[in-house]
C-alpha cells in the first residue's frame, strides 16, 4: 500500500512539520511521492526538514490566526500548486492539575490544537471544493477519546479536533473530500521529553518510573515513534483508504483499551 509513488504528482501540506511527528509525516508522504509544503511557526525547522526531503518546500506558518494561515496556502499553491492533502499536525501541549490550570493554558491549547485546525481547513478546503478532491488528515490523540489527568486542557481540544474532522466529513464528502485524523498515544517526540519532565516533577516521580507507566500501558509493550504514526496517516492519504471519511483511527500500541 505504502509503495513509492502511490501519491505521485500530488501536493501536501503539514502543519507542524518542522519536528517530531509532521516531520515523520512530510518523510512519509514525500517517500510516495507527494510533493510537500513542509510548513512550522518555526521557518527554522521547516526548512531544516525541506532541504531534506526531494520536491519539498519550506514555508511559515502560524496556525492560531487566519491570516498566517490563508497567507501559507496562498504560497504554498502559488510556489507548488493546487493542493491535494491537508495534514493539520501542529500542537502543544501544557500539564497542570484542574484547580492549578490557567486561562493562558486553555486558550494556548484550543488555539493551536482546535482553532488551528478549523483556520488552516478553512483555508485550504475552497479549493479542493472547486476541483471536488482532497485529502484532510489531522493529528488528534487518544486525548482525544479518553480523560486524562493533567491534560484536561490538551484533551479537551483534541475532543474537539475529533468532533470536527468528523463535521468536516460529513459537511465535505458531497464534494469528494476525505477528512479524518489519527489518534496517537506515547510518542517520542520534543513534546514528549517536555510532558515527562512536567508529570515527574507533578506527580513526584522520576522520568524513569514515568515512561515505565507509559509502557506498561501500553500492550504492545514499547514507547511509540513518529514513523508509526506517518505509516497510517500515509495509508489514509492512499487510495486504498479511498472510501474512509470522518475516521479517528487509534495508533496506540492499545495503550487506550
Ligand atoms: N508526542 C505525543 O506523545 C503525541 C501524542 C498524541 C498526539 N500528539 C500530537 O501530535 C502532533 C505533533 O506533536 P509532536 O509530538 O510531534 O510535537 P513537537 O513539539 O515535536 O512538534 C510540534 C510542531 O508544531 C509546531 N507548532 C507549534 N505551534 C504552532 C503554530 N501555532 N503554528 C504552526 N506550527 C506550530 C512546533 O514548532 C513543532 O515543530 C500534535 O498535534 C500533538 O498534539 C502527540
Amino acid at each position: 500500500m505504502s509503495g513509492i509513488g502511490v501519491l505521485s504528482g500530488q501536493i501536501a501540506m503539514v502543519t507542524g512539520a518542522g519536528s517530531g511527528i509532521g516531520e515523520a509525516i512530510a518523510t512519509a508522504l514525500a517517500g510516495a511521492g507527494a510533493r510537500v509544503a513542509v510548513t512550522d511557526i518555526d521557518l527554522g525547522a521547516a526548512t531544516r526538514v525541506a532541504d531534506t526531503l526531494p520536491g519539498a518546500m519550506p514555508f511559515h506558518v502560524d496556525v492560531t490566526t487566519a491570516q498566517s494561515s490563508r497567507d501559507a496556502v496562498a504560497a504554498i499553491e502559488a510556489a507548488m500548486g493546487p493542493l491535494d492533502i491537508l495534514c493539520n499536525n501542529a500542537g502543544v501541549s501544557t500539564m497542570r492539575r484542574i484547580v492549578d490550570l490557567t486561562e493562558r493554558d486553555w486558550d494556548f491549547n484550543f488555539d493551536v490544537n482546535a482553532k488551528g485546525v478549523f483556520l488552516v481547513t478553512q483555508a485550504a478546503v475552497p479549493g479542493m471544493i472547486q476541483r471536488r478532491t482532497g485529502c484532510i488528515v489531522n493529528t488528534a490523540s487518544m486525548a482525544g477519546k479518553i480523560g486524562v489527568p493533567l491534560l484536561a486542557h490538551y484533551a479537551a481540544s483534541k475532543w474537539a479536533c475529533i468532533g470536527f474532522t468528523k463535521s468536516c466529513a460529513r459537511e465535505f464528502g458531497e464534494f469528494g473530500i476525505r477528512v479524518n485524523c489519527v489518534c496517537p498515544g506515547y510518542v517520542r517526540t520534543s513534546m514528549q521529553t517536555r510532558e515527562l519532565e512536567w508529570e515527574a516533577s507533578l506527580r513526584g516521580m522520576t522520568q524513569e518510573e514515568v515512561t515505565a507507566e507509559y509502557i506498561s500501558q501500553t500492550p504492545l509493550g514499547r514507547l511509540e515513534t513518529p514513523e508509526d504514526v506517518a505509516k497510517v496517516v500515509m495509508w489514509l492519504c492512499s487510495p486504498g483508504a479511498g472510501f474512509v471519511t470522518g475516521a479517528a483511527i487509534d495508533v496506540t500500541g492499545g495503550a487506550n483499551l
